[in-house]
């Protein structure tokens, strides 16, 4: 079974299950939940035309007029964003997997960073069957600053040596799951490659409002939206996606849109966009969040504190405990750890050989959760190396404390024996889908 059916099959609830799994793996904000869908419910009104198929194949008028605007007015796009230009889809999910299969043809390849948002496999390849060939940025000091670039350039002639043309490079900023902004100087020297080698430079954005104080301002790039940055390269080949489960805390809605200038991107894209439009009464939610700019403003600033709250109880945790991570964070809400040398060593039970590596991640993670919490594992994000996870902190302030107690247990303690052969069959079919990766 894969491991999050069996996290979501046994999930922690502090008066029903209070000995289920504590979910810090996936990444999702419940934090301004409560009082958002309260808010909704006195706020949102439906219209018969919602009931309808709509003015557009690629999301109501309505709610790309919103989308325009939000970008207009709080991200300074050089040019203002048209509409018409906006795709909506079913989640940037659905944009992902489409815009692969409009850009590239399958075999071809999609540069990624290491660490990397690992749904970026998976919804380039389960359809698409493009790879994502990944970066190895083990040595370079900040994986998200100018000195990254140079390893993408090695990878791309390597890849196409091997016979992988590459089509693109995709970008998280703000990153998942390093939780800060890509550099301007690294910006600009993405768009010079794409440039160099008429390749396409897709931003996801998705966390471009969860953005909160770092520890230290003098390391913390703000964030750019490349739609802000003057295109040292052909803007047709720049492409952002951006959606509302994140900075909206709407996952469940799976709303999303492309935003492209290219005419035979929005061509292609539009032939295949109706399959996973979202629900017009989805549409009108976000909608109505996006018109009301004062409500906003607060919703933003809210859940920016918010945010900081759990970056900070994470933070004075593992400074206590000695572990290792990513500081000084400030976008998303999660946080790159390393708990390389708490691996458990040893033998496997049934081969009695060694465990490499991978297995013995696989085994932590097991541990982790028999012991009621899961993380997201570095196997599935790219970590240079076994034993880096990466930890969500947007769980009240009590559950998250508890999911840091068991982490310790898992780390440390004698909790669980960690068998791992359910997990080993989850992680490579379902969640990796079997597919193939590079670099
Ligand atoms: C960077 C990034 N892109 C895309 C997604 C998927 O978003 P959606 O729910 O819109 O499909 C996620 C979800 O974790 C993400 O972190």
């Amino acid at each position: 079974m894969a491991i999050i059916l069996k996290v979501w099959g046994n999930l922690y609830n502090k008066d029903t299950n209070p000995d289920g799994v504590i979910n810090v793996g996936v990444a999702e904000n419940y934090l301004p939940q409560k009082e958002l869908t309260e808010w909704l419910n006195e706020n949102v009104k439906f219209s018969p035309v919602d009931l309808t198929y709509g003015d557009s194949l690629a999301g109501g008028k309505r709610l790309r007029n919103n989308l325009a605007n939000l970008y207009n007015t709080r991200l300074s796009p050089l040019t203002p964003l048209d509409p018409d230009n906006i795709l909506v889809s079913s989640g940037v999910s659905s944009v992902i997997d489409q815009l692969a299969w409009v850009l590239a043809d399958p075999g071809d390849g999609v540069l990624l960073g290491k660490p990397f948002y690992g749904g970026f496999q998976k919804d380039m390849y389960a359809r698409a069957r493009v790879k994502t060939v990944a970066v190895s940025l083990k040595d370079v000091e900040d994986p998200l600053g100018v000195e990254a670039v140079a390893r993408f350039e090695e990878e791309l002639l390597a890849s196409e040596k091997r016979g992988t043309k590459i089509r693109a490079i995709i970008l998280c900023n703000p990153h998942n799951p390093l939780g800060r902004c890509y550099t301007l100087e690294a910006l600009n020297a993405y768009m010079r490659l794409c440039a160099k080698y008429s390749i396409h430079l897709i931003s996801d954005e998705i966390y471009a409002f969860t953005l909160y104080p770092p520890t230290d301002a003098s390391s913390a790039p703000p964030f750019h939206s490349i739609l802000s940055i003057p295109p040292l390269m052909d803007p047709e080949y720049i492409h952002v996606a951006y959606g509302a489960s994140k900075d909206f805390v709407m996952n469940g809605l799976r709303l999303g849109f492309l935003y492209t200038t290219n005419p035979r991107v929005k061509a292609a894209y539009s032939d295949i966009a109706f399959f996973t439009r979202p629900a017009s009464v989805a549409e009108v939610m976000w909608s109505t969040v996006l018109e009301n700019e004062t409500y906003l403003d607060g919703y933003f600033k809210k859940n920016s504190a918010l945010c900081a709250r759990g970056r900070d109880i994470v933070t004075a945790w593992l400074e206590e405990h000695n572990v290792p991570y990513v500081k000084n964070t400030y976008a998303g809400f999660f946080i790159w750890i390393d708990v390389r040398k708490w691996l458990p060593t040893g033998k496997d039970s049934k081969t009695g050989k060694e465990l490499t590596p991978v297995e013995q991640e696989r085994k932590l993670t097991m541990r982790m959760v028999e012991g009621g919490v899961y993380l997201a594992t570095g196997e599935f994000f790219g970590g240079e190396e076994p034993g880096y996870y990466r930890l969500s902190f947007a769980n009240e302030p009590d559950e998250l404390r508890l999911a840091l107690e068991r982490l310790g247990e898992a780390l440390w303690g004698q909790h669980g024996n960690g068998e791992v052969e359910t997990l080993v069959d989850g992680v490579r079919k379902v969640e990796l889908g079997g597919m193939q990766l590079e670099g």
